[in-house]
């Protein structure tokens, strides 16, 4: 039980640039699942009956030819398994005593079995922390002295159930450190929220990345911690599974700390679908620069995604998109798109935004 490589990608700091994106293409997913123009979405808290109440998101897809699954849950650190069947009746099976047991396999079971055409997961074990004060290297990696990190495993989170919404299938999980002995977070929150779509559109917030039917939205956002240095730099650390033996080839590669590939596979949900063979693979997203504008100016901060299955809606970018990279290994596959957004002149929007949630 243990991950192979780890990859490391640093963004922003190569940059002094408000916006970046960058683009990961991994592994291989079947064409038929792709291109599905409209699909019917449905938004499902599942509850455990059985004892402390524990947040699990199931959304729902529905295709013609194929359902795509998102369970998203923060048991653990916050994670999402995606499934992709080749049919419209494919459902969610969940055993909570199994997955709640310190031997979580098979605790959720995507039927029928032989329908699942690809699955993936990704998890977000920690919220990084640097301090960039001396760094005049834009590029330097990391980019600052690393603060020790938040693990996202150690956070407690609101109801997921209150936070649901059904008109804009949309659902919010916000989160604190359960320990906080130097209230960084007295006044803070990190907010995770996912959004699915029936059909191609286009938010009215930047960066406006251009989203499908076969995507889901995840804006994640950093709002009112305390920085612990004038000119901190954030960064979110991401695990996702690899195939076979390698993990898909990026930019830099280190080998993973034995010690941390336990954490990530205390991820109950991600073992309960795959099971404890895995392999994982690690990278860092980081935004911003030394040289600002930063989260110190708003004590604000949000990264957008969209996840799901294919190839990245790309065209037609908004044209704040400074950066883009695609790692494509032959085929459309778990799809990762990250725009990262140090908020100065949409802090205003941003926040107006946040306080309908
Ligand atoms: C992410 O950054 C932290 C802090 O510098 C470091 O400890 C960790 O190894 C990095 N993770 C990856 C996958 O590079
Ligand atoms: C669904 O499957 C049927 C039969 O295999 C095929 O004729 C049809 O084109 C497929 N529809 C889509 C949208 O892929
Ligand atoms: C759930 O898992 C437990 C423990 O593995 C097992 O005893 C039980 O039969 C399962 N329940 C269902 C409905 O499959
Ligand atoms: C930054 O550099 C200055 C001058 O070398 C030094 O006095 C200061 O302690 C450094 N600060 C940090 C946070 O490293
Ligand atoms: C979560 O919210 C739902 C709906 O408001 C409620 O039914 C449930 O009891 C809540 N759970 C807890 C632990 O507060
Ligand atoms: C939290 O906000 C309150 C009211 O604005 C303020 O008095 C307090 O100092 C803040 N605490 C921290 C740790 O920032
Ligand atoms: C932050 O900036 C203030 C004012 O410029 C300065 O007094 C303080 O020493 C700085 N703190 C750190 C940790 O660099």
């Amino acid at each position: 039980m243990r991950g192979s490589v780890e990859h490391s990608w640093g963004w922003g700091h190569c940059a002094p640039s408000p916006l970046l994106l960058l683009t990961l293409l991994l592994f291989a997913a079947p064409f038929g699942l792709l291109g599905e123009k409209t699909r019917q979405v449905s938004l499902e808290v599942i509850p455990n009956w059985l004892g402390p109440v524990q947040n699990l998101l199931h959304i729902r897809a529905v295709g013609t030819n194929s359902t795509l699954h998102y369970m998203w849950s923060s048991l653990g650190p916050l994670a999402v398994v995606l499934v992709a069947t080749n049919t419209p009746h494919s459902t969610l099976s969940v055993n909570w005593s199994r997955l709640l047991s310190p031997e979580p396999d098979g605790g959720l079971i995507v039927l029928p079995k032989d329908s699942i055409q690809f699955s993936s997961a990704l998890v977000f074990t920690r919220l990084l922390e640097f301090d960039s004060t001396n760094v005049s290297d834009t590029a330097a990696k990391p980019p600052g002295t690393p603060y020790p990190p938040y693990s996202l495993a150690d956070f407690s989170w609101n109801n997921i159930t209150d936070s649901l919404d059904p008109a804009t299938l949309s659902a919010t999980f916000q989160g604190h450190p359960m320990n906080d002995p130097t209230r960084t977070f007295a006044n803070g929150s990190l907010a995770f929220r996912v959004q699915a779509f029936s059909r191609s559109s286009r938010p009215a917030q930047p960066p406006r990345l251009l989203h499908t039917a076969d995507t889901c939205q995840l804006e994640v956002a950093l709002v009112g911690a305390s920085p612990r240095g004038n000119r901190s730099l954030f960064g979110l650390e991401v695990a996702t599974l690899g195939q076979g033996p390698d993990c898909p080839s990026m930019q830099e590669q280190h080998s993973i700390d034995d010690e941390y590939a336990p954490a990530v596979f205390q991820s109950p949900i991600v073992r309960a679908f795959f099971g404890s063979q895995n392999n994982f693979c690690a990278f860092n997203l980081t935004f911003g620069a030394s040289t600002g504008p930063g989260y110190w100016d708003q004590h604000y901060l949000s990264w957008s995604m969209l996840l799901g299955v294919g190839f990245p809606p790309v065209d037609g970018l908004s044209p704040l998109v400074l950066g883009i990279m695609a790692v494509a290994l032959g085929a459309p596959g778990l799809m990762l798109l990250v725009g990262g957004l140090v908020l100065l002149l949409y802090h205003k929007k941003y926040s107006e935004y946040q306080s309908i949630n």
